[in-house]
């Protein structure tokens, strides 16, 4: 299994001190900030675009792992890459071509995750584990940060990684929502690797340690 990382989801940030805020995750030493981009006709909710990540890019030296909550992510890749993404991941139950994206996001020079909802079935994400170099296992529901993490997609991760390991894969495996100390010991024992956090980070007296609890 490939090394733990944590990515710092900003959704639960001081959205007005963004430069600080990217600043802080990287200045505590985590790999990644975690952008979630909503549409407002994926998930309900709306966050920011390619523009607000170019803005705050400069102020980190963490890498920038883009969430596209969008419908239409083929719209919004190149913007991102542009924008300074090192990873971009859209969602199997988007309006795409995935595969195509995925060589799309490749021909960028940008890494690409595929993302499954909780209630969609893990085999829709399981033939782009030989193409992507990340699965994004929900482990909420997207739209908003400080929910609950859902158990049950435990076995979706559990099944991404055994599918990874039969095909000699050691793809990085991430995971999204309601991740703190005690989810992260759950979700790695399953086999994710690359732990999304926004509440439990944000909110920590000590973001360092909040997130190396997680490591
Ligand atoms: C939800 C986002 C998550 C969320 C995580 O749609 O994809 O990244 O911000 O937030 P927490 O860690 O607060 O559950
Ligand atoms: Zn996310």
């Amino acid at each position: 299994m490939p090394s733990v990382k944590i990515s710092a989801s900003i959704l639960n940030s001081d959205l007005s001190c963004l430069a600080g805020e990217v600043k802080k995750i990287s200045d505590n030493g985590i790999e990644y900030v975690h952008v979630d981009v909503m549409d407002g006709e994926f998930v309900d909710n709306i966050t920011y675009g390619s523009a607000v990540q170019k803005s705050f890019a400069p102020h980190t030296s963490a890498k920038l792992d883009t969430h596209l909550m969008v419908m239409h992510p083929q719209k919004q890749v190149k913007l991102f890459a542009e924008a300074g993404s090192d990873i971009i991941t859209f969602h199997i139950e988007s309006d795409c071509d995935a595969d195509a994206l995925i060589d799309e996001i490749h021909s960028l020079g940008v890494k690409a995750g595929v993302a499954v909802k909780p209630n969609t079935p893990v085999e829709t994400v399981l033939p782009f584990i030989e193409k992507a170099d990340m699965i994004l296992v929900m482990t909420v529901e997207p739209g908003y940060g400080g929910q609950g993490f859902i158990p049950e997609t435990l076995e979706k991760i559990r099944a991404v990684r055994e599918a990874a390991e039969k095909q000699g894969r050691d793809i990085d495996i991430q995971v999204d929502g309601g991740i703190n100390t005690e989810t992260a010991k759950l979700v790695k024992e399953a086999g994710a690797n690359v732990l999304v956090a926004g509440t439990f980070l944000f909110r920590a007296e000590n973001m360092k340690a909040a997130a190396d609890s997680m490591r």
